[in-house]
């Protein structure tokens, strides 16, 4: 029987794929753990939760050692945004907590791994179009950096010593349950919620900053069919490309007006703007889709039908 631990369960990621995992391995099978008070849907959900630090090498050593963990999810991090605004903090915790449950994985014999990577990889010199699975890498961010160095690290444990590391690259996800954590595309998210509420959006980023989006049921999805993949259609141990769609804000603002005409967007762009110009526009999955299957199914229209719905029932609007 697998017993699952995930760190940053807490996150815009972690509390939807805690609920997805605990659907298929059972409720007690999947400890969800952050240093944040437990999410009220996993309140609800009354799993197993522990208040964990990741920087804690003791600690995290301790429960995979004494829960008999054999799957280890790590969404604990620093997003891209606010990595910006402390670059040395947000790479040391970036890092450090990969290092300490990479070794804790090596020292229990978990056997499995998964870490996710981003889009934030790649860099300037990128190709932006149709971004390949291998290419110029070279990202600018404090962010990408420990992206691509953490990808670098993962493939050296799986070399090395047998551990069986899956990864993604996401592109900005989009989502309604659990609110972002400072990331550059954020904005998709914001942009509804305000449509509902003010029928007006301030934009951080400038109308035509195209960036490669999915919803998060596809990358929950996509996450868990990426791990309960045989071994061997693993042909990648950095992290795949995985791709949806691509959009604008200006884009993406008509969407919403099909449902709410009198809607309104302004741009505003600060220093996300150039995070953003420095990630690609649109990704090659190719290798993904080939390898293990990867099928998104959301476009912009029914995230757009699907996000204003749950939202206006979150918000009571
Ligand atoms: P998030 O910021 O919403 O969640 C991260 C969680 O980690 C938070 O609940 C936070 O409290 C927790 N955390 C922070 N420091 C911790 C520590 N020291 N110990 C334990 N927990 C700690 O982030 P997310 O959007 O859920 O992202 C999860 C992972 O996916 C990250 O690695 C992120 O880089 C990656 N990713 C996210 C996106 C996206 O669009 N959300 C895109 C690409 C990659
Ligand atoms: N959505 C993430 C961010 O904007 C990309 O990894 O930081």
């Amino acid at each position: 029987m697998d017993k699952i631990l995930i760190i940053g369960a807490g996150g815009q990621i972690g509390v939807e794929l805690t609920l997805a995992l605990r659907q298929v391995y059972g409720r007690n099978n999947v400890i969800a753990t952050d240093i944040r008070e437990e999410h009220p849907l996993l309140k609800e959900d009354n799993g197993p939760f522990r208040h964990l630090d990741v920087m804690d090498f003791k600690e995290v050593a301790k429960m995979v050692a004494q829960e008999n963990i054999t799957q280890v999810y790590l969404l604990a991090a620093i997003l891209s945004a606010t990595g910006e605004s402390k670059p040395v903090w947000a790479w040391d915790i970036n890092m450090q907590s990969l290092l300490n449950v990479l070794e804790i994985c090596r020292e229990n014999k978990v056997k499995k791994f998964y870490w996710p990577s981003s889009i934030a990889a790649f860099g300037p010199n990128t190709p932006k179009q149709d971004t390949p699975q291998h290419t110029i890498i070279e990202p600018v961010t404090v962010y990408g950096i420990s992206k691509y160095a953490g990808e670098l690290w993962c493939r050296y444990y799986f070399q090395r010593y047998g551990l069986d590391i899956r990864s993604l690259r996401y592109p900005g996800l989009i989502s309604w349950k659990s609110a972002p954590g400072g990331g550059t595309t954020d904005y998709a998210i914001d942009i509804y919620i305000e449509a509902l509420k003010k029928k007006q959006f301030t934009c951080f980023l400038s109308e035509d900053t195209y960036l490669p989006m999915m919803y998060m049921n596809d990358a929950i999805r996509g996450t868990i069919e990426l791990m309960e993949a045989p071994a061997e259609q693993i042909k990648n141990r950095m992290a795949y490309n995985l791709s949806a769609m691509s959009f604008s804000p200006k884009e993406i603002a008509a969407a919403i007006r099909k449902h709410i005409p009198d809607f309104t967007i302004d741009y505003a762009p600060d220093y996300r703007q150039q995070i953003a110009a420095s990630w690609p526009q649109s990704i090659d999955d190719s290798e993904a889709r080939a390898d293990w299957g990867w099928q998104h199914e959301f476009d912009m229209d029914k995230i757009t039908i699907d996000m204003l719905a749950n939202l206006k029932k979150k918000l009571a609007l």
